[in-house]
């Protein structure tokens, strides 16, 4: 694809096929999140790539927030669990770069994901406690986010249409609502 395609054209995929995803394909995207940049090159990220059945309905069934809210993600064949760690990072100005450094890397994943028509989805909602637990992740270890990868289903599912419509998933807010000219304020 065009890069503005995979732009244009990606969103949130909550229905997944069970097609596995082609190792090179997998490996594009680990090497898109590595190459990204961080806070002064820390590269503080970890990946942890979760491929076994019964370790991806764990996370699924038992790692929400609230109840099975990710249950959707247990149909995808490989689950990614974003962790950083924090000592690795920079603070400034009071901010936790390393947030900062695992969105960059995730999102470059997920672009480069798109690219082959492979879907995700950030996922937030989760007991961190639980991942960690699930998979061994250290007390020092912040999980920052996690997804599912796999090719969208040819007809998304109830719950993916209900929580795109729940979430205004397609709705951004106009150019001149975000941006401002040469000061704050001017529009
Ligand atoms: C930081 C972050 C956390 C998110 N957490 C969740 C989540 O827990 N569950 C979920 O289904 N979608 C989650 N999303 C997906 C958003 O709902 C989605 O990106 C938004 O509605 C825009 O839709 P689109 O991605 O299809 O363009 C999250 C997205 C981001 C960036």
């Amino acid at each position: 694809m065009e890069f503005i395609d995979v732009i244009l054209s990606r969103k949130s995929v909550r229905s997944f096929s069970e097609e596995e995803i082609p190792e090179n394909v997998l490996n594009e995207m680990l090497e898109a999140a590595r190459l990204s940049p961080s806070s002064q090159n820390r590269q503080c990220w970890r990946f942890i790539v979760v491929q076994n059945k019964e370790t991806r309905e764990r996370l699924a069934l038992k790692s929400g927030l609230i109840g099975k809210v990710n249950f959707f993600i247990k149909d995808a064949p490989v689950i990614i669990v974003a962790c950083a760690d924090p000592s690795k990072s920079v603070k400034l100005n009071k901010q936790n770069y390393y947030l900062v450094d695992i969105a960059i890397a995730f999102q470059q994943m997920m672009l480069a994901a798109w690219n082959h028509g492979v879907g995700s989805c950030w996922l937030a909602a989760f007991d961190e406690q639980k991942v960690k637990d699930i998979l061994n992740i250290p007390d020092n270890i912040r999980v920052v986010a996690m997804s599912p990868f796999g090719y969208p289903k040819e007809k998304a599912s109830l719950y993916d249409k209900a929580l795109k419509t729940f979430a205004g998933s397609k709705k951004r807010l106009d150019l001149n609502k975000i941006i401002m000219w040469e000061k704050w304020g001017k529009y």
